[in-house]
């Protein structure tokens, strides 16, 4: 069949417009956030283990994937993963006071490379995640820990909204205590 290039490029061009427009994946700061897929493990948890002292066998982000997909989201920049967050849903008493049961996304874990970090990506991980684990998970509260040393983190997760509700003492396993900050989910 002959080939017929006025098609083709009105018709990608006519995407690309869509795309931008709705913003919904492709940042105007370059970089662009999705869902988690299995073949993004191996990378992921390189991440982890460049960022973060607490790891996790590969069973772990498996079994968070499997039961809670649509809140474990990647961030990729420069065609390759630069960062992730990923959550657990409970169910619980609220962490903020309120005398009263909720359905509560716990950010188990979240990073982004060191070269990556100040342009926004953590935040948006953030704000897509507790969005969908409000809208598909039915959740109420987002919570945390973060070691009271994590500047950058207590920083991103109050600015975002979260509020110190609890310190736990001695909770990590080199003794460093971890704020407990939570956030009512209405916000995303
Ligand atoms: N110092 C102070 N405030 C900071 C810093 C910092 N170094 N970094 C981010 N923030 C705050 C700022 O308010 C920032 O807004 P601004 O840039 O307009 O001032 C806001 O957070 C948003 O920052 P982002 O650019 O969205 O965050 P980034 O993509 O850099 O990711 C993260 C933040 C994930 C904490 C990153 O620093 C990181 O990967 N750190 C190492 C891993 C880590 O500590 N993860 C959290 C552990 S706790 C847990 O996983 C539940
Ligand atoms: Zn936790």
């Amino acid at each position: 069949m002959p080939l017929n290039p006025a098609k083709p490029v009105y018709a990608i061009s006519l995407n690309l417009v869509g795309f931008t427009l709705k913003g919904q994946n492709l940042s105007s700061q370059g970089f662009n956030v999705r869902v988690f897929t299995i073949s993004d493990l191996e990378r992921v948890m390189h991440i982890n283990a460049k960022c973060l002292p607490e790891n996790y066998s590969s069973y772990f982000y498996r079994d968070l994937y499997t039961k809670y997909p649509d809140t474990f989201l990647v961030a990729e920049a420069d065609g390759e993963i630069q960062g992730y967050i990923m959550c657990r849903i409970e169910r619980g008493w609220s962490k903020r006071g309120k005398l009263s049961a909720a359905r509560l996304a716990h950010v188990v874990s979240i990073a982004v490379m060191e070269k990556y970090r100040r342009r926004g990506i953590g935040k948006e991980l953030i704000a897509q995640s507790m969005a969908r684990a409000r809208r598909i998970y039915d959740c109420d509260e987002g919570y945390l820990e973060v070691r009271v040393s994590n500047e950058p983190a207590v920083g991103l997760y109050t600015k975002l909204g979260y509020s110190k509700v609890k310190r736990n003492y001695g909770y990590y396993l080199d003794g460093e205590d971890a704020w407990v900050m939570a956030v009512n989910l209405d916000e995303f």
